[in-house]
């Protein structure tokens, strides 16, 4: 690396951590590792204590024991004893149910006994800053901050802050992620809310902004006189796993594109903010969702395409198809593939169009963002059919194989004037070695610092609703056809391909 321009050392203040949900899957996987990276590169406050609270029977002692060994597979680095020791010495847990109000006086009384010599301020059950991690189902999310406010526990008395973070899926539709937002702001202030996003989280996500307006060669040419259109591709190989039960009520369109699309959109399409700031960040991203155009009926039905897996074979494995899933409806009509077009009706975009996809069962995981820029007037090559002038793209690689690519034409070396693509590739593994992480840190992190730029405000997630909302009704009144319409291990079912062929485009190969 020639230069490198460093953030300040952010360090965290004293906190607890309550996790709601601190017995289920998203603690152990990504949680834990997330707080024991944070703990190895020193980011966490020498004061910081966790404290667990889910449904399940458990001792302090079999919760810290189960945890211990489950970072074992989950740990992204190697385990370095001391940093987790320091961890598992402040961790405690708590039996209850979410809806038990009983639990919260629980909860409220050994917050209490853990701040012996804190003196408790006024308007508030507890002393200290308290982080509560909401990862449990979406339907327990109101209820739980409710409770929390009804004990004591959000009110933030003079030196302490009260914050809660809320996980994904901030509601099922339009109207109930602003019901929940009602809700949530009944009780807290927006700025102790911190709705996740955990694509947010990711290195090359946020790269996205330091790409564009950290250098000064790409956003003269970030515009519709020199963009042609734009693919986000979110292709997983993944099945629905364990949770066919959730995603049969869900659906690719709503577990990924109000949330995890829209962002990266809207990353790669916003105006340049007038600072970093959060509100300055998050008032871009809302302007460019709500420049959308918004998809009548017919629009709904015709620039968009729904998918659902069917058995085939990922890397030489025989994967079942989606009605085989575990709690997944023999004649389920649940997609798993969505292809749309959106527009973007605003003066840098007019005209451009922004093509989506994602689904799961896919050929290959490849997550990316690709700019097709316009291609050169042929005059010069006339004997060289338009399509074998390569198109100059774009391609920021989100996941795995991180980094940016940047295609152009080169001579063929030879006595004839032929043209070939070539590519200059910048990946993050030769520059940046950086182990991996999951992606929860920095988000953890900032909540603690009281950073809220890369979580969304309550404008952001209903932009994000808004915009979806019409395919969602377009789609309740209209069965699809043919499904499973796409074999698992393809590109995807065969109407993406016609989406972009009658535009005249192609997709870029999964
Ligand atoms: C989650 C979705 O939000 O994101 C999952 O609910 C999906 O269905 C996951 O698999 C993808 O995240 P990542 O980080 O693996 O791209």
């Amino acid at each position: 690396m020639a230069n490198a321009t460093k953030r300040n050392g952010r360090q965290a203040q004293p906190c607890t951590m309550v996790i709601f949900g601190a017995a289920g899957d998203l603690t152990r996987r990504l949680l834990i590792p997330a707080l024991y990276n944070l703990a190895r590169d020193k980011r966490l406050p020498k004061e910081f204590r966790l404290v667990g609270m889910a449904r399940t029977d458990l001792s302090s002692e079999a919760f810290r024991d189960e945890l211990s060994s489950s970072l074992k597979s989950f740990a992204t680095k190697d385990l370095d004893s001391k940093a987790w020791d320091g961890i598992v010495a402040g961790m405690s847990y708590i039996q209850g149910n979410f809806d038990d109000d009983d639990a919260y006086q629980r909860l409220a009384a050994h917050l209490a006994e853990l701040q012996p010599d804190g003196t408790t301020p006024e308007g508030s059950a507890v002393a200290g800053n308290v982080l509560f991690y909401l990862a449990t189902a979406p339907e327990f999310f109101g209820g739980i901050v409710e409770r929390l406010a009804a004990a004591g526990l959000t009110g933030e008395a003079e030196g302490a802050w009260r914050r809660v973070i809320v996980e994904k899926p901030f509601g099922t539709d339009e109207d109930s992620a602003k019901a929940l937002n009602t809700e949530l702001l009944a009780v807290l202030d927006e700025k102790q809310i911190y709705r996740i996003d955990h694509y947010l989280g990711k290195e090359t996500v946020q790269n996205i902004m330091v790409f564009r307006f950290g250098n000064g060669i790409f956003e003269p040419l970030w515009n519709r006189d020199h963009i042609d259109h734009v693919q986000i591709t979110v292709a997983e190989t993944v099945g629905v796993e364990q949770r066919g039960g959730f995603y049969e009520k869900t659906g690719a369109l709503r577990d990924m594109v109000p949330n995890h699309l829209s962002q990266l959109m809207a990353l790669t399409a916003m105006e340049v903010p007038t600072s970093f700031d959060a509100d300055a960040v998050r008032s871009e991203k809302v302007k460019v969702m709500d420049s959308v155009r918004p998809f009548t009926p017919e629009m709904a039905l015709h620039d968009t395409v729904r998918g659902q897996y069917e058995a085939g074979i990922i890397g030489e494995k025989p994967v079942p198809g989606y009605r085989e899933e575990p709690n997944v409806a023999r004649n389920s009509d649940t997609e798993t593939f969505v292809a749309l077009k959106m527009t973007i009706d605003n003066w840098r975009w007019a005209g451009v169009p922004f093509y989506l996809r994602t689904g799961k069962r896919l050929r290959r995981r490849m997550s990316e963002i690709a700019i097709q820029f316009k291609r050169a007037p042929i005059a010069l090559f006339r004997d060289t059919p338009i399509e074998d002038v390569t198109p100059n793209q774009l391609v920021l690689r989100i996941q795995p194989d991180e980094g940016i690519s940047l295609q152009f034409g080169a001579k063929i070396p030879g006595p004839e004037l032929e043209i070939g693509g070539v590519k200059m590739n910048f990946q993050y593994k030769d520059y940046f070695n950086s182990a991996p992480a999951t992606g929860y840190e920095t988000l953890i992190l900032d909540c603690m610092i009281g950073d809220p730029t890369l979580f969304q405000r309550a404008d952001n997630v209903e932009s994000g609703w808004r915009t979806v909302q019409p395919i969602l009704d377009a789609w309740s009144e209209r069965r699809p056809r043919g499904f499973p319409n796409y074999e698992a291990g393809s590109q995807g079912p065969r109407s993406a391909d016609e989406l972009l062929a009658r535009d005249g485009r192609v997709w870029r190969k999964i």
